[in-house]
């Protein structure tokens, strides 16, 4: 489990996370939503370790990984797709898989592991070409593909939909409810489009301002109001 107590950011002066609690849980697709700016993504950076918590705690696994490195916490089972994709365009989209299996010995990451293209054949079929010459739907694909081939036990996706075309997005629900199904992962997903969010959540969370100021489970996100708070 992911636990975050009481976690503070700040850029400069503006308080951007402000005293920040939830978990998420192995086996659950956990959604956080929330409109632009409220702090999301800087949440996950924090999570990761790409910049510093002021204050409070995160724990995973039972384990506190507040001031980790990001390596570390890599090393830990935690993967991350950051928002705007940020492949390697230059790299041939294997070698851009390859970079996901940096954590494990040099001998057995020099294979790309079979689960991944069988995820996403369209990768498969273009290990070849450069990343950059991907479509972007492709390219999220490719980010995806590449966390997860570091078999993390939790999963982090920043806005994995935005800018992408309905079929590809439904693929990647379809990944997403696998990896899902599977039960031995904790998937934090944040998204702003909320029919992709509400067919995957088992748990939701809405943040405003640098707080969480509602939560429930995924089934009761319509009857409790979710769409109007987020709508944008
Ligand atoms: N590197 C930065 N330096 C200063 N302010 C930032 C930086 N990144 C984001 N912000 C500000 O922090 C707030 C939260 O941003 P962000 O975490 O990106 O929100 P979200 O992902 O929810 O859209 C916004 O007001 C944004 O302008
Ligand atoms: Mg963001």
């Amino acid at each position: 489990m992911l636990e975050v107590q009481q976690l503070h950011q700040y850029y400069g002066g503006s308080h951007i996370l402000r005293g920040l609690s939830f978990q998420a849980r192995v086996g659950e697709v956990t959604c956080l939503l929330g409109r632009n700016g409220v702090g999301k993504t800087t949440l996950l950076k924090c999570l990761m370790g790409l910049i510093p918590a002021r204050e409070g705690e995160v724990r995973w696994e039972g384990r506190p990984i507040t001031h980790a490195k990001p390596h570390q916490r890599v090393q830990a089972g935690i993967a991350y797709v950051p928002q705007g994709r940020e492949i390697f365009p230059r790299l041939s989209v294997e070698e851009n898989l390859l970079m996901g299996l940096s954590r494990f010995p040099a001998r057995e990451a020099r294979t790309v592991p079979s689960f991944i293209y069988e995820l996403f054949p369209v990768l498969q079929e273009m290990k070849h070409r450069r990343g950059g010459d991907l479509s972007g739907g492709q390219q999220q694909q490719l980010a995806i593909g590449r966390a997860l081939a570091s078999r993390p036990r939790l999963l982090i996706l920043d806005e994995p939909t935005e800018g992408i075309q309905p079929s590809v997005i439904k693929e990647i629900g379809v990944v997403i409810r696998k990896l899902a199904a599977r039960g031995d992962m904790a998937i934090l997903l944040v998204e702003q489009f909320y029919d992709f969010a509400a067919e995957l959540a088992d748990h939701y969370l809405v943040m405003s301002r640098g707080e969480i100021v509602q939560q429930g489970r995924g089934a009761d996100m319509e009857a409790e109001g979710v769409r109007g708070l987020v709508a944008i």
